[in-house]
């Protein structure tokens, strides 16, 4: 059976983050939240507590039944630290200050398994409130920072191993080291779990599970849902079927392009030409939400009309991916902030279809990973994240075809040109975006009176927050140059220097 490790999440902001370092080991495991722990707690090597907002003092500070787990290795780390020490009997102190930020190591006591190999003068990455504070026939302290007595403990009746700083977080020079001790050396996992061995299981599954029963999915040309039909279709070939609409909201050429593409690797896609539905189903609407929902329900519909045609479907293949799973059962609940529209949610209702989703364990560079292992071209597994919506949501206020085309010219200029100057990769999405403003302009003797259009460029590791892109300013008067030259009708270029909080990656 696979060796995997339980994660338990508190709430921390870096939960997510502790699954990725583990994975990166070539270990797999799974986040569950601290109240809904697995049952089957024997099918796991060895269990992470992860941190948390909370303070063990608040009057509903989480907590969990450590006899649950008492077969297993355990590491709690920041707020899973003190739990522990809190229920074994220690003090836990309420820091005067918040420790935040980077501390040192002074003392390391390299015997003990965890810290194998770790320097005693390491740098460490502290995000605290409250201090631990030793009781020696409790717990035995293995490391210590100058501000900290107790950075790290261990305690033998429990197997359990408690950090007070945060090894997932990349500052901590040897946390990398110190969870592949305790993954490797402590809980003896091996460290198997790779892209290609996903590949080979989740085919074999997939085989299983579906047999010769017909299976939808929506291309959208995005790096998700591709590697999702790639991965069905080695598993059941012509029985997946996939559809690619064409809502006239893509970017310039990427309907033919891309279907081209599919088709190329022998994948059943049909495309539809559904612009003139969208476009006339958006006429008069500017509010951005109910823009969202016209282009929704228009694609739900032509989906369904689809699936009718070929007939005898059982199964809706998605590319929902990890994030998108653990967004809806975390600690916090199904997050707010979602804009409506993120996974055409609704589909699997309205059509009375199951519901495959092969991806649904993987983070997004693991899918990735997964794509170059199934041999996706890079085209399609390096591309940026882009909007369900499309440029309905980049062309702020009323949509039309003409402003569509525009915006497609515009845009296609940005985004070769960040091809052609090998600038693509190092931006984690682009985008132009066509504002409801014309202005003044000057081109030779004329005066011109046209649109504006926005160039937008982030660094982003999830898309959760985002920082502006430093694009060389002599690349950014070449594009504007471009755009100004070449599109008729734009006669302005600004470029966005807003970072998400508190700005969004798009406008609308
Ligand atoms: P925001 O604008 O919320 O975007 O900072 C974060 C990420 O989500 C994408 N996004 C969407 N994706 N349907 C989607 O499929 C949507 O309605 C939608 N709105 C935003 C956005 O492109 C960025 O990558």
């Amino acid at each position: 059976m696979e060796e995997k490790i339980l994660i338990l999440d508190f709430g921390s902001q870096y939960t997510q983050l502790i699954a990725r370092r583990v994975r990166e080991l070539n270990i797999y495991c799974e986040i569950f939240p601290y109240n809904k722990a697995p049952k089957n707690i024997e099918n796991f090597k060895g269990l992470i507590l992860s941190g948390s907002p909370f303070s063990v003092h608040d009057v509903e500070a989480p907590s969990v039944n450590l006899e649950e787990f008492k077969n297993i290795p355990i590491l709690g780390i920041c707020y899973g630290a003190q739990m522990v020490a809190k229920i074994s009997g220690c003090d836990v102190l309420k820091s005067e200050i918040r420790e935040y930020g980077r501390a040192k190591l002074n003392y390391v006591n390299n015997s003990s398994l965890i810290l194998d190999g770790v320097k005693s003068n390491s740098d460490v990455w502290m995000s605290h409130g409250d201090s631990i504070k030793n009781k020696k026939d409790v717990l035995e302290v293995i490391a210590s920072t100058d501000d900290v007595e107790v950075a790290s403990y261990y305690i033998k009746k429990l197997n359990f191993y408690g950090l007070q700083f945060h090894p997932e977080v990349t500052h901590s020079a040897e946390g990398k080291k110190i969870l592949e001790n305790f993954t490797v050396k402590i809980c003896g996992c091996n460290k198997k779990w790779t892209p290609d061995k996903f590949v080979e299981q989740t085919v074999r599954e997939l085989k299983e599970k579906l047999g010769k029963e017909r299976v939808i999915l929506g291309l959208s040309g995005g790096v998700d849902s591709s590697v999702a039909a790639f991965l069905i279709h080695r598993a059941i070939g012509k029985n997946l079927f996939c559809v690619f609409v064409d809502n006239g909201l893509l970017r310039k050429n990427e309907f033919q392009d891309v279907l081209d593409s599919y088709r190329n690797f022998g994948l059943n896609v049909v495309g539809t030409n559904s612009k003139e539905i969208f476009y006339s189903d958006l006429k008069g609407k500017i509010d951005p939400e109910d823009k969202r929902k016209s282009i929704g329900k228009n694609f739900i519909k032509i989906f369904e009309e689809e699936a009718n045609k070929i007939g005898d479907i059982k199964w809706l293949a998605q590319g929902t991916i990890y994030p998108d799973v653990i967004e809806s059962i975390s600690v916090k609940g199904p997050s707010a902030t979602i804009k409506s529209h993120h996974n055409v949610g609704g589909l699997p209702e309205v059509m009375n279809l199951k519901v495959i989703e092969p991806l649904n364990l993987l983070f997004k560079d693991e899918v990735r990973k997964v794509g170059k292992s199934l041999d996706i071209p890079n085209s399609i597994l390096d591309r940026h994240p882009f909007p369900g919506p499309g440029l309905g949501i980049r062309i702020l206020g009323e949509v039309d075809e003409k402003k569509v085309k525009l915006l497609q010219e515009a845009d296609d200029i940005f985004i070769s040109s960040l091809r052609d100057k090998n600038l693509y990769n190092d931006v984690w999405q682009a985008a132009t975006i066509l504002l409801p403003v014309k202005s003044v302009g000057v081109m030779g003797d004329e005066r011109t009176y046209e649109y504006t259009v926005v160039l937008r460029a982030v660094t982003s590791l999830d898309g959760m927050t985002a920082d502006w892109c430093r694009l060389p300013d002599k690349f950014l008067a070449e594009v504007s140059n471009k755009i100004i030259n070449r599109v008729r009708g734009i006669n302005r270029v600004v470029y966005d220097i807003s970072s998400k909080p508190p700005a969004t990656i798009e406008w609308e």
